[in-house]
């Protein structure tokens, strides 16, 4: 390994993360489709109890780098779940992490699940769920009748500590009008019945690893989405986590 992976090891590899450290870099950079999958799976599963042999949902699941995490690291058994990329791109990373059979790759539309009610044990949404979940009717008509009675429901998704401003502020693109706040999560949750809101916060540091993640793909030649990172660098280190973080939030049906 040459000066520059080490320099990149040492920005990647965090005490906060042991089990997301453990995972090979390049492998990461190559299926990244956003501020590091793992790194947020990772936090997310401090506030979920997952057991061995529980049916997971990763709905928004991308190239499945979050499913692979939780089959390998939880023991549990995952539908990797997606719109845009293909189940069989998934499949094919799902068996060369040695998975088959305890991942299971699917097509899907958030709005219309192709599963029985009550299939699942928990449900977890990365980076994802602000694309569909912000519908009043989501939950009731869509997505909550697949998990069991006591089961969770966790995301992490992109938020805003506070509103945003109208108009937004000038160094902010036009497409970050989708960010809603915290609040406005939080309420958005607790006004489901038969729900009770377990955790509704601003993911701890979560701007900042927004910030290292986008840092980390500059240093590494912005393999995947160099407009991505080109847009979002300035925009993060002028924000400085007022308006931009993330929310970990997670719900139990009861
Ligand atoms: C920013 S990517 C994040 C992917 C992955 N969770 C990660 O963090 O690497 C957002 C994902 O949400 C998925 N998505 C967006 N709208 C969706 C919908 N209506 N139904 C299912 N998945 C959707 C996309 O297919 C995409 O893979």
């Amino acid at each position: 390994m040459n000066n520059p992976d080490v320099k990149l090891l040492d920005m990647y590899k965090k005490e906060r993360f042991p089990r997301s450290s453990e995972y090979d870099l390049d492998w990461v950079f190559k299926n990244e489709m956003g501020p590091n999958v793992l790194w947020l799976t990772e936090l997310l599963c401090e506030s979920m109890d997952l057991k061995s042999g529980m049916r997971v949902l990763d709905l928004g699941c991308g190239t499945g780098m979050s499913s692979i995490f939780l089959a390998r690291e939880f023991g549990v058994e995952v539908w990797a779940a997606d719109l845009w990329i293909k189940p069989t791109d998934n499949y094919n990373r799902i068996k060369e992490a040695g998975l088959d059979g305890r991942i299971h790759p699917i097509h899907l539309e958030a709005h219309s699940i192709p599963f029985a009610e009550e299939y699942f044990d928990a449900i977890v949404s990365l980076d994802s769920y602000h694309y569909y979940g912000t519908d009043v009717h989501y939950l009731e008509f869509h997505l909550l009748k697949h998990l069991k009675h006591g089961g969770q429901l966790g995301i992490v998704s992109p938020a805003s500590p506070t509103e945003l401003p109208d108009p937004l502020p000038s160094y902010m693109p036009e497409d970050f009008y989708f960010m809603n706040s915290l609040e406005w999560w939080s309420k958005h949750w607790s006004r489901m019945p038969g729900f009770t809101v377990e955790l509704a916060e601003m993911l701890p540091g979560g701007f900042e690893l927004w910030l290292e993640w986008t840092e980390l793909l500059e240093a590494y030649g912005n393999a995947n989405r160099p407009q991505d990172v080109e847009t979002e660098l300035p925009l993060l280190r002028t924000d400085q986590g007022r308006y931009i973080g993330f929310v970990r939030m997670v719900g139990r049906r009861t």
